[in-house]
């Protein structure tokens, strides 16, 4: 877009006008003080400005309505027509270049601006456009976490509703064989054992399988009793010792805000486990009258530590950050003591708000 050169709208023609008119008014009002001398002063300043702010074709009109009210107006002889005639060529000269001179300035000024102003609208839409893939990527992310805690719940269900009952017949069926088998020999008998002992570990494991992809436990009785168990399985299978500090009687909190804690716990812990090296953890979950919040901390080696780019978030601290960020909440990462402490703050929807705390919306 070229806001400079002659083209200009009738406004900045206007504003050219006025700037004539005033520097004309000026011009008189210090007659009494500067008296004839110079005359062509004040249309400078006006065809300055006129150039600078209003383009070419104003610059260039007030400069010209400029000479000839200098010239009758202010030159002796007052109100005569002298401006070329010989003693007053040099001032009109001097006028006419030093204005054009001015214009130019202006014009310079002008097309400087045009530029700066394409070059913001330029970084302004490529801003906006990157945002908005950032947008679109983080909706993607979103989406996508849904998806997973989806296909996770129907993995679950069809461990546990296929495969669990298949294998529960399989036990009976092998119990059966080896309860009647009396007359079978005995190391067929031993067979049969062992084939119970498989079948029982087998059907364990996808039990466990199956609850930590989707633990029941969480949408029966709530965070509390699910980050127990999960927690105690969670350190039979690591080793590490898991302190837990979590309220007798938490209220319920709603299915996604539960969910969401539930995955951060096990993401988190799953984190000391495979980078921390540390030998202990901490779980601790905690409400007030707005918000719920978990905390997972170690006191492993801590986060890369160092330039912006020393951690790199993978899959896990970006899916956490992700579902909570969805609920309206924040995670917090902190390794500057001694190993790390992740702390994800989910506000409480109205609901649980109300429900966990009756006194604080009657308070309101
Ligand atoms: N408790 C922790 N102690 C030390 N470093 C950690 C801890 N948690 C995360 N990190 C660091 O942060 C990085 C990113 O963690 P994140 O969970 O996002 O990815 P990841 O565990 O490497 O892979 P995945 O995508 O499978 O989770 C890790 O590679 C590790 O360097
Ligand atoms: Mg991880």
């Amino acid at each position: 877009m070229r806001t400079f050169g002659i083209g200009r709208t009738p406004r900045a023609y206007l504003l050219s006008g006025l700037a004539f008119l005033v520097a004309l008014l000026v011009r008189d009002a210090l007659t009494p003080i500067v008296g004839e001398s110079l005359p062509h002063a004040t249309f400078m300043v006006a065809t300055a400005f006129a150039a600078w702010f209003l383009g070419l074709g104003p610059g260039l009109v007030t400069m010209i309505l400029g000479l000839p009210a200098a010239d009758y107006f202010f030159t002796p002889p007052i109100h005569t027509w002298s401006a070329f005639t010989r003693p007053e060529l040099p001032a009109t000269f001097t006028y006419l270049i030093a204005s054009c001179a001015l214009v130019g300035m202006g014009v310079a000024n002008q097309r400087r601006s045009a530029e700066l102003r394409e070059k913001n609208l330029q970084i302004a839409k490529q801003a906006a456009a990157v945002e908005l893939t950032n947008t679109r990527l983080r909706e993607l992310s979103v989406r996508l976490l849904h998806e997973q805690d989806e296909e996770r719940r129907r993995i679950a269900r069809e461990l546990h509703d296929s495969v669990g009952q298949y294998l529960g017949a399989l036990g009976m069926i092998v119990g059966g064989l080896r309860r009647g088998g009396n007359d079978l020999p005995q190391n067929v008998l031993e067979r049969l054992r062992e084939a119970e002992d498989a079948i029982r570990s087998c059907t364990s494991e996808v039990r466990t399988i199956s609850h930590l992809l989707h633990p029941p436990l969480l949408e029966e009785l709530g965070l509390a009793s699910a980050v127990r168990w999960y927690v105690q399985g969670f350190a039979e299978r690591s080793g590490i010792q898991v302190q837990m500090q979590i309220p007798e009687n938490s209220p319920r909190m709603g299915d996604d805000v539960e969910l969401v804690l539930f995955r951060v716990l096990q993401e988190s812990l799953t984190n000391v486990h495979r980078h921390s090296g540390s030998e202990v953890a901490i779980v601790r979950v905690g409400s007030d009258s707005h918000q719920v919040w978990i905390e997972v901390a170690d006191h492993g080696k801590g986060l890369p530590q160092g330039n912006q780019n020393a951690l790199r978030p993978g899959v896990g601290i970006s899916g956490m950050r992700e579902r909570v960020r969805e609920l309206g909440g924040v995670l917090e990462l902190n390794s500057e003591g001694k190993g790390t402490l992740v702390k994800a703050v989910i506000p409480l929807p109205a609901a649980a708000r109300d429900a966990a705390h009756p006194a604080a919306r009657a308070a309101t």
